[in-house]
């Protein structure tokens, strides 16, 4: 086919920053023509585009990986699924299956894993915002409780008023592990003394026993150190409470933050160079608690891994409805998915590959989402070839915090597959269609619209 008649524009070159290590080569620009063994063609005339595609073997892959460097560590593991990364009823089933309990972070996350049929005692409740009837549903229910500040210590003894019995409860805490801008929003400061004076607080009411500590200390955490340093610190505290109270500190829930392989906008390394493996962290974190922990003492350490085990299982299927001239001559792609698909375009820069060779020049080019909105830019500055209309872009990784944070804003939000082991597919959200937006809408009689406005 002969290509149409562009008129021809004069740019100025841009080369950016010299970089010695040039891109990682598992970034570099490619041609993906399917996502474990099925083609993208296929997958996009069945379900449409655009379309959210997780692969199961990579979960499946991930978790082990990760299980395995910190269970041949030490003794006492236990995994939590945070669901905010991505609840997907599918993928929380498989979290679930291979041996994870789950960590919620609202009402609405405990009412989603009781519904898939976790029991309330393999669900641990954190999250700022707990109200006092589901901190009642789960203290009947034996849920683990992290609070997070002292309205909520009031709210508990009253349920356990209530219940007429003790409820077990942790404590979730902040502190300097290193980490800046230090997370200091949730829980209680350790530092300051605030964490010691709500243990005092939890004995002197004498309705809550405390036999837990939970810290998180931050997302994408490049340092394993940061974890040692958070062991030390969270060991240390346990030890002191133990001695001063009385009270059996059975487990440390040192949260999630380990970082996926997604390129950080603005970090100059590839993943695989700036990243600690998850060995390293695992190793950092278990020596610290075996080097602070009293001989033979194991209590469960629990970690709640999000992003790591998802985020590359996750791929957004794409399609290229438009492409233009900027005024200043940039190449632009308008693509039928963007920030209302993918929130964490805002801090990385995904791998997009193509699912066709493509001739011609590469351009300094910005893809478009399809939102009637300036911010809407899902790169705002790639090479690619001249791409044409029906092209489809394969966005990745996508499987973290990109489906739970989509949003239901001016296009309706598309289906997602899971691929399975074996190369099945199985569509575990259906495409949202007009009664999805207006199903929960009331209009009141009087607006009835007949015929429109105007004259
Ligand atoms: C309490 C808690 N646990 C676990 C996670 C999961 O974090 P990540 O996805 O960085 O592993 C988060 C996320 O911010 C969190 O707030």
């Amino acid at each position: 086919m002969k290509p149409a008649y562009e008129k021809p524009v004069i740019k100025k070159l841009h080369t950016g920053l010299m970089n010695k290590f040039g891109r990682s080569p598992a970034y570099a620009r490619k041609v993906r023509r399917d996502i474990d063994g099925v083609a993208i063609e296929d997958l996009v005339a069945k379900f449409g585009s655009p379309l959210f595609v997780y692969s199961e073997r990579t979960i499946r892959q991930r978790y082990r990986a990760m299980h395995t460097a910190f269970s041949t560590r030490y003794p006492n593991v236990v995994f939590g699924w945070s669901y905010k990364t991505n609840y997907l009823n599918a993928l929380c089933a498989l979290m679930h299956q291979q041996g994870s309990v789950a960590e919620v972070v609202s009402e609405m996350e405990y009412d989603k894993a009781r519904a898939l049929g976790v029991p309330g005692s393999k669900i641990i409740f954190n999250g700022p915002h707990k109200s006092p009837a589901a901190l009642e549903k789960a203290a009947r229910e034996g849920a683990t409780i992290n609070l997070d500040h002292l309205d909520e210590l009031n709210d508990l003894e009253q349920v356990a008023h209530k219940l007429r019995r003790h409820v077990h409860v942790g404590i979730r805490l902040n502190l300097d592990a290193g980490v800046y801008p230090q997370w200091s929003r949730f829980g209680f400061n350790l530092e300051s003394g605030q964490a010691m004076e709500a243990v005092k607080r939890i004995k002197s009411g004498g309705k809550l026993v405390l036999n837990g500590l939970h810290c998180h200390i931050g997302t994408f955490i490049m340092d394993a150190t940061a974890y040692a340093r958070q062991v030390a610190k969270m060991v240390a505290f346990g030890c002191e409470v133990e001695k001063a109270f009385g009270f059996a500190i059975e487990s440390y829930d040192i949260g999630g933050g380990f970082p996926s392989r997604s390129q950080l906008k603005g970090v100059y390394l590839p993943p695989e160079v700036a990243l600690p493996s998850t060995d390293q962290f695992a190793e950092a974190i278990t020596h610290a608690l075996s080097k602070a922990l009293r001989p033979g003492d194991f209590p469960k350490l629990i970690l709640e891994s999000g992003r790591a085990l998802v985020d590359e299982a996750g791929y957004l299927i794409s399609t290229v409805v438009a492409s233009k001239r900027l005024v200043d001559g940039t190449r632009a792609y308008v693509a039928d998915a963007g920030v209302n698909l993918l929130f964490t375009a805002n801090w990385y820069k995904f791998n997009i590959e193509l699912d066709r060779e493509v001739g011609g020049i590469n351009e300094h080019s910005v893809i478009y989402g399809p939102l009637c909105m300036n911010i809407d830019v899902v790169d705002e500055g790639t090479l690619l070839p001249p791409l044409t209309r029906g092209t489809r872009l394969i966005v990745s990784p996508v499987g973290a915090y990109n489906h739970t944070q989509s949003m239901q804003f001016i296009e309706y939000r598309p289906a997602s597959v899971l691929i399975g082991g074996t190369g099945e597919v199985d569509l575990i959200r259906e495409a949202e269609d007009l009664g999805d937006i207006t199903r929960r809408e009331k209009l009141p009689k009087r607006l009835a619209v007949t015929g429109g406005g105007g004259k």
